[in-house]
């Protein structure tokens, strides 16, 4: 088998300057996403992006696994220090990892075709604690975890490849504390002034939700009101409907969907409330948002209008004020705590 020692020039592009968090904001994740297509003995297909959050700042064009960057001040951050030297290295990495994968395959006797994965970078959050991550999986399930503290990889399936794999790693201690080093010190502290100071375009970014409330009657006893709410940016936000102007609680009566990604780099969901028709209840999807601020979206849904069932009102108006909960929760949230966000139950 290879030396392993070649493995960690695999995540040396990880190790570029530009990739991370504001400490003011919400946790900040920030990672290389790597995937390897093995489809014979002969072949090998690499595609990998890295994120700041959940934006693309640069990807390696499987093709010719020349670096392609998103933004320009990721150039230019990749470009001081010791991002140069980095990205020398990096294609030296890429072909040892496929040939350490090819090597392995071979001696535990998989079938072709394979997929291998990485994931690493490090989380910040707002409290300014750092939490380094490197994991890897094979053929889409976890095969083994970096262990920080330990500065040794950990097995996470019982399997021949999985035992092989770490133990061979793990014999070199010197792999251990250099991936260490490096998650911790370059990773995940190193670098933090250089996003401060070049990326705040990206970890601002706020783009306004759009919501459309529209209904169902899939039987005659029963309509379905449905809030579709898109476009937005960041991810979390929340939903809820009112009922004569209260929150309907969570319930049976209550589904809504897990947010969901847009093609454009924003989300959606959808919270559908089954009532009963005609019930004389006034019904109105409230949406909250980083990028409304205190306000809130109000929808209201046209109990009295009979043809359309599509009603698309997309009232914005300024109900929440700082001495209500809303404004308690906006505070909170302006404060950069997301967790502080999910625990009062924004975060349907
Ligand atoms: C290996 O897979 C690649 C990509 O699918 C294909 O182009 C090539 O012909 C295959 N080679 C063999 C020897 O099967
Ligand atoms: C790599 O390939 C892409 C298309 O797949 C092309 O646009 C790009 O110019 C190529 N880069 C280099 C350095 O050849
Ligand atoms: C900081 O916050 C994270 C996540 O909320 C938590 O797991 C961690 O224990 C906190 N650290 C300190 C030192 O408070
Ligand atoms: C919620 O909606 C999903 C998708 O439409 C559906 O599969 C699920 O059964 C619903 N759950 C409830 C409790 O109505």
């Amino acid at each position: 088998m290879q030396s392993p020692h070649l493995l960690l020039f695999l995540f040396l592009p990880i190790l570029l300057p530009g990739m991370w968090a504001d400490p003011e904001a919400n946790p900040q994740v920030i990672q290389l996403l790597l995937t390897g297509l093995f489809a014979n003995i002969s072949s090998a297909e690499v595609s990998s992006v890295a994120l700041v959050g959940d934006i693309p700042v640069f990807t390696l064009d499987p093709a010719n696994w020349s670096i392609h960057f998103h933004w320009p001040w990721v150039r230019q951050a990749a470009a001081e220090g010791d991002g140069e030297k980095i990205m020398s290295q990096y294609k030296i990495g890429l072909r040892n990892m496929i040939r350490f994968v090819h090597e392995t395959a071979q001696q535990t006797k998989q079938h072709y075709p394979l997929v291998v994965q990485f994931r690493a970078g490090c989380v910040l959050y707002p409290n300014e604690t750092r939490h380094a991550f490197l994991n890897a999986g094979w053929g889409g399930r976890d095969l083994m975890a970096f262990e920080v503290d330990k500065q040794r990889w950990e097995a996470r399936q019982t399997s021949q490849v999985a035992e092989l794999v770490s133990k061979s790693i793990n014999r070199q201690k010197s792999v251990g504390v250099l991936l260490e080093y490096l998650l911790t010190i370059w990773v995940c502290r190193n670098n933090f002034e250089t996003v401060k100071r070049y990326g705040r375009e990206i970890l601002e970014r706020q783009e306004l939700p759009v919501a459309t409330v529209f209904a169902h009657t899939p039987s005659l006893d029963q309509l379905l009101l449905v809030c579709h709410v898109t476009g937005f940016y960041p991810r979390p936000i929340s939903v809820a409907w009112l009922r004569d102007g209260q929150e309907v609680p969570p319930g049976p009566a209550l589904n809504t969907s897990t947010i969901l990604p847009n093609a454009d780099l924003t989300y959606q969901l959808r919270s559908v409330l089954a009532v009963v028709p005609h019930d004389g209840h006034s019904y109105v999807c409230r949406v909250r948002h980083q990028s409304l601020g205190t306000r809130s979206l109000l929808i209201p849904w046209e109990n009295g209008s009979k043809a359309p069932t599509i009603s698309i009102t997309i009232a914005v108006l300024l109900l929440v004020a700082t001495a209500s909960a809303g404004g308690f929760w906006w505070w909170k949230h302006r404060k950069g705590n997301e967790a502080t966000w999910e625990d009062q139950g924004f975060i349907i």
